[in-house]
């Protein structure tokens, strides 16, 4: 049945209009309760909810839809192997990247992926060793200083965030560097501080053929072909994909490609291969860290009741901001410099997994799905569009996330960045009303016609939903947890949503139009038949 059909949401939606009035402050006033009843802790995280727009009711009817969408069964496909993702054919099995040995088989199509898994992951280990140990050589027999991961979408911002999450975790003698963009720009100005001779790099994509991943691979071995001439690639290139068919063509050593399997969705892919910018960064002991991390977050999913269960709860808030409360957008929150990059990298997990509006039987959809996601981190971003937030007249979801401890423990830093987090949930969610303001105003000595002139622009509405998690340090383990914390609440969306998260058509249809247009640009065809914009832009560059 469509999500807006059951009766389930006819109950949320009637709950959503009686809580209509009432102000996020007065809850707080009427129950001294309210923060113990709206908030959970797990493995020393804490969650609060209690500054979101919820009640009692409303928290219940939630918790139903968990039942009612029949959450429980479809993590028992997922787990199972099954061809979740339909649209595609597939399995979606990133679970089992993070599943330790010897804690029994995960099975796709009546095999243990468990072998091959361990298998890769004792490669990417080896390798980590050689050239942490500086065995591995360049072709001047130089040790390599440098690593280039170059790919796009989900074979980069996983690896890049982490290894900026991870800042303080890194090897110290080796730097990792990143390029995506088709743009030359980012492979001309990365490759620009680098000397061939000690530079390594990793092409990273899961169907090799992506336009981008291709340009930049092919302009990063010409680059190092005109200095160190083509015996050289070997010493100096490794892969990590599914097609390892391509990446032979490419020239890559079979030895020094790095598989993973169809069954990894790429921005559910960081837990493979394609970590291994990431295992460079901090070490495999650390990334084995990750691992751990995240399958903690697997085993409380599968087993907390949906009042307690970290990912299922962040997921039925949403819902209930998006499809009840008219919300569009969430701004993520991040209270750590470390964790600047997670909003991009959750843009790609959030929408372009429930970027949807056809449901798992092809029809279309009767609900808003994933709002859109944006976000920087504190305190940046207060000087820059907290404002709009406060007084902006729009409803703007928050989601804080900040650590007890600091990552770079510099005095007097971490207690002002906790300060400033818990004031701008608490502004958000208060206001200040225009009495308030004007006592405020009139006890600090100003004139009552100042005071009346100035007071409705220094009042604020609140009732700002917010979310607040508090984890205890930025670590390996809690940031493995964290972003399967995030996998996992996609899944429950698209599962009361009813779609399909691992697909991306819209993606591949863009991908489609470029290919078409290329030729256009270059001028060996003709462009007849586009529209009159798209052939005007084409046509002005053809000028140039
Ligand atoms: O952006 C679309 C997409 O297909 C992503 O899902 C994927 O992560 C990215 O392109 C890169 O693809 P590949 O790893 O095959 O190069």
């Amino acid at each position: 049945m469509k999500p807006a059909m059951s009766a389930a949401w006819n109950a949320l939606a009637h709950a959503a209009e009686t809580s209509h009035g009432v102000h996020l402050r007065d809850m707080f006033t009427a129950d001294g309760q309210r923060f113990a009843k709206l908030s959970v802790t797990w493995n020393g995280w804490l969650l609060d909810y209690s500054k979101q727009r919820v009640n009692a009711e409303a928290m219940g009817l939630l918790h139903g839809l968990w039942q009612t969408a029949d959450v429980p069964g479809w993590i028992a496909r997922m787990r199972a192997g099954e061809a979740i993702n339909h649209s595609e054919g597939r399995a979606a099995l990133h679970i089992a990247l993070r599943h330790p040995a010897g804690k029994g088989p995960i099975l796709y199509a009546g095999h243990d992926v468990m072998p091959a898994v361990h298998g890769e992951l004792e490669k990417m280990q080896r390798f980590a060793a050689q050239i942490h140990g500086r065995h591995w050589r360049g072709a001047t027999g130089e040790p390599i200083s440098d690593i280039v991961n170059i790919g796009i979408g989900g074979s980069d911002l996983g690896p890049r965030m982490a290894t900026q999450a991870l800042a303080a975790f890194h090897h110290p003698e080796l730097k990792v560097h990143y390029v995506a963009n088709l743009d030359g720009a980012d492979l001309a100005t990365v490759l620009a501080g680098l000397q061939p001779r000690t530079t390594l790099f990793i092409i990273a994509s899961k169907t090799f053929t992506t336009q981008e991943t291709m340009q930049n691979a092919a302009s990063a071995r010409r680059w190092l072909v005109q200095a160190l001439g083509e015996a050289a690639v070997a010493r100096h290139f490794v892969a990590v994909s599914t097609n390892l068919a391509e990446v032979a063509r490419f020239g890559i050593d079979p030895d020094n490609a790095f598989a993973f399997w169809d069954w990894v969705g790429g921005r559910y892919s960081l837990w493979s291969a394609i970590g291994l910018p990431l295992v460079l960064a901090v070490g495999f002991d650390n990334f084995r860290q990750l691992l751990a991390g995240a399958h903690a977050m697997d085993e409380h999913f599968f087993s907390a009741p949906p009042a307690e269960n970290l990912p299922g709860l962040l997921a039925l808030l949403e819902i209930w901001n998006t499809n009840f409360l008219g919300a569009e957008n969430r701004a993520l929150l991040p209270y750590s410099q470390s964790l600047g990059l997670l909003p991009r990298y959750l843009q790609q997990l959030e929408m372009e997994s429930n970027g949807k509006q056809v449901d798992r039987q092809g029809l279309p959809l009767d609900c808003a799905t994933a709002p859109i996601l944006w976000g920087e981190p504190g305190t940046n971003g207060q000087h820059a569009f907290y404002q709009l937030i406060h007084q902006g007249g729009r409803r703007v979801p928050c989601e804080f996330i900040v650590c007890k401890q600091a990552d770079f423990a510099l005095p007097g830093h971490h207690e002002k960045l906790l300060a400033n987090c818990f004031a701008q949930s608490e502004a958000l969610m208060r206001g200040r009303t225009l009495g308030e303001t004007t006592a405020e105003l009139a006890a600090s000595g100003m004139a009552a016609g100042q005071v009346a002139l100035l007071a409705p622009y220094r009042s604020f509405p609140g009732n700002q939903p917010s979310t607040t998690l508090l984890l205890p340090r930025l670590d390996p383990f809690n940031l493995g947890a964290l972003l399967a914390l995030y996998e996992h609440k996609v899944f429950v969306q698209s599962v009361i949503w009813d779609i399909n998260p691992f697909d991306q058509w819209g993606v591949e249809y863009g991908k489609q139009l470029a290919s078409r247009l290329l030729p256009v640009i270059v001028g060996t065809s003709s462009g007849a038949g586009l529209d009159s914009s798209t052939a005007g832009l084409v046509a002005a560059c053809r000028d140039n």
